[in-house]
């Protein structure tokens, strides 16, 4: 079906050629950073937490979808919530950070207070309100989970979850990453655009120039990586180098280990070796800012404990050669601007082009339907 001629901020939203990238002003322009904001993170599943820090009762951690503050919490009915993070008197924001909320969340401001289930619970000078608590609880969201990771989201025309993520509950659930224990865990402010580091994330082009440990694990290029297109995410099968290849099938593993890089939409980077999960998560700030989350877990046993000095230096080191490359980029971009767009390579860079037309088809979806509205209205 062909779709009306839209653009925001000078940049056209419908497809691009095959192997043609984004123009610069897609990853610069404060306004297509917004329409991303509402039309494809708020529209999306967007990983929001992880089970390790909402085991107990109470438990709770506050989180965004886009530009909206959200709240997941652990009832005393052992059930995973979440909520918007607004309180139903004024709007102040409820929760903070991570922590325990005991037996119900208060509100820092008027003191009204919410059960673990989200129920209002108790309202000071009840007397001076005419509205019927139980029509006041927390607004719930959707929430779903795959291995440690909990995901929301706020549309509820979105498809289901399992749909969603394409093959990361199966990959997850082979590796028995649910049972995984945290490992190690960073955070780094960058200063790109969003888009440009889950692009990176997908970029199996670089590997080979700018890591040296990464390098070392995967086979070189032309070794039979194979590339999966979904809906909503994609992931690339790749062989481990001969050397990992060994140690693996030594340790019992399978014989012919790869390692799943994926991407779901619209920023997570999971990544899936034989014998640990990591994965990267891309929170947007502003149209040339983003807080990188790069969390990894193991199975806790002898061998996975040897390897975690090594793996959580490792880690540390590719992800801040990344974020050098990827600073270049942005850095690059007033001079892009006065060029042709970029462009992506075929095999190696293919999931970047599918990334770039999973922004644009939610853009299309999300800005056509405020037009139908407004027709409509
Ligand atoms: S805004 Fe929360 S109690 Fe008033
Ligand atoms: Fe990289």
């Amino acid at each position: 079906m062909s779709h009306p001629v839209m653009s925001v901020d000078g940049v056209d939203l419908r497809d691009r050629p095959e192997g043609e990238a984004l123009p610069a002003g897609a990853f610069r322009s404060a306004t297509f950073f917004e329409a991303e904001l509402e039309h494809v993170f708020e529209k999306s599943w967007v990983h929001v937490a992880d089970l390790p820090e909402l085991a107990s009762p109470g438990a709770f951690v506050a989180s965004r979808i886009g530009r909206v503050p959200v709240v997941l919490l652990r009832g005393h009915d052992g059930a995973l919530r979440g909520f918007l993070n607004a309180c139903r008197h004024r709007g102040a924001m409820l929760a903070e950070g991570t922590g325990n909320c005991g037996q119900t969340l208060k509100c820092p401001y008027h003191a009204w207070s919410y059960r673990t289930d989200g129920a209002l619970a108790g309202v000071p000078h009840r007397e001076e309100f005419d509205c019927r608590a139980d029509g006041r609880g927390l607004a719930p969201i959707r929430v779903a989970t795959a291995g440690p990771l909990v995901f929301g989201c706020l549309d509820p025309a979105a498809p289901a979850f399992t749909e969603w993520a394409g093959q990361l509950c199966e990959a997850l659930t082979e590796v028995a990453a649910a049972e995984m224990k945290p490992a190690f865990r960073f955070a780094y402010d960058v200063p790109v655009n969003w888009k440009l580091y889950v692009e990176n994330g997908q970029d199996g082009y670089h590997v080979q120039f700018v890591h040296d440990v990464l390098a070392d694990l995967v086979a070189p290029v032309g070794s039979g990586a194979e590339n999966v297109l979904e809906a909503h995410s994609s992931y690339t099968l790749a062989p481990v180098s001969a050397q990992l290849a060994q140690m693996v099938v030594a340790g019992g593993g399978p014989a012919d280990p790869c390692i799943r890089f994926g991407h779901v939409l619209p920023n997570l980077i999971p990544v899936i070796t034989p014998g640990d999960f990591s994965y990267l998560r891309i929170d947007p700030l502003a149209p040339d800012r983003m807080r990188l989350v790069a969390r990894s877990f193991d199975p806790d046993d002898a061998p996975a404990r040897a390897l975690r000095g090594f793996r959580e230096q490792s880690f540390d080191r590719t992800n801040r050669q990344d974020i050098a490359v990827v600073t270049r980029v942005q850095e690059g971009l007033p001079a892009s601007e006065r060029l042709p767009p970029g462009l992506h390579g075929r095999q190696l860079e293919v999931r970047i082009g599918h990334f770039e037309r999973m922004v644009l088809a939610a853009l299309r979806r999300g800005i056509g339907e405020l037009v139908e509205l407004r027709r409509a209205g």
